[in-house]
């Protein structure tokens, strides 16, 4: 019996040898990856760049320092990443869901910041934001949801793509400090929101002051 806690419906394969897009069984069968980590770590197997970098990390005896002191390996990728994003800081951490609570945390303080005692933030109908208690609050799931109730306050939901839902809470709304979208939704089905209610969304958050 596995002492896993059973929290995945798991296949019956365990892959122990990968290389560029192949991975291998126990049984020595081969596969291609189209999977990766679920649309995440979109590596690849046994690049040789990750491989030495991984490898020189392990070499140096310094495997975690704490937060307390530099990281320069870090700082260089948060030069690297601000470089492509054009964002000015970068904030690393462990999962999607994290960087989805980071989001909520910034978008309650920028509305207590504003004067918002109750900030609270637009959410979509359909849309996956992770398990943790404040993302599955914001996940438009009852499947994700259930089971795990009293949920976090302070989310308005509204259907994708439909800008006049938005407007309609723009205007009896006052609370609202931030807009939280993924542009294509995965685990909802493959909803694609349109470039044009982006761009409507954009605008309307500009304009009312709201985080996008
Ligand atoms: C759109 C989206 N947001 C958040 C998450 C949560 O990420 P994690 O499982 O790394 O916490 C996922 C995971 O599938 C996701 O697809």
């Amino acid at each position: 019996m596995s002492h896993l806690m059973n929290t995945y419906a798991r296949q019956n394969v365990a892959f122990v040898r990968g290389e560029g897009v192949w991975l291998w069984d126990e049984d020595g069968r081969k596969y291609l990856d189209a999977l990766a980590g679920i649309a995440v770590n979109t590596l690849g197997y046994g690049h040789p760049k990750l491989t030495r970098a991984l490898s020189a990390r392990l070499a140096s005896g310094v495997i975690h320092t704490s937060n307390l002191w530099r990281i320069p390996d870090q700082e260089a990728a948060a030069e690297r990443v601000a470089e492509i994003t054009g964002l000015d800081e970068v904030f690393f951490c462990n999962s999607g869901l994290e960087a989805n609570e980071c989001a909520i945390k910034i978008a309650r303080k920028y509305g207590h910041e504003r004067g918002i005692a109750e900030p609270a933030i637009v959410v979509m109908e359909k849309a996956f934001h992770g398990r943790s208690l404040a993302t599955l609050s914001a996940t438009g799931s009852r499947k994700v949801q259930a089971g795990f109730e009293p949920l976090v306050s302070g989310f308005v939901r509204v259907p994708l793509n439909d800008l006049e839902a938005v407007r309609h809470v723009a205007e009896h709304n006052k609370n609202v400090a931030a807009v939280f979208i993924e542009p294509i939704q995965g685990e909802g089905g493959i909803n694609v929101a349109r470039l044009e209610y982006l761009r409507g969304l954009y605008e309307l958050c500009q304009r009312k002051h709201w985080l996008f």
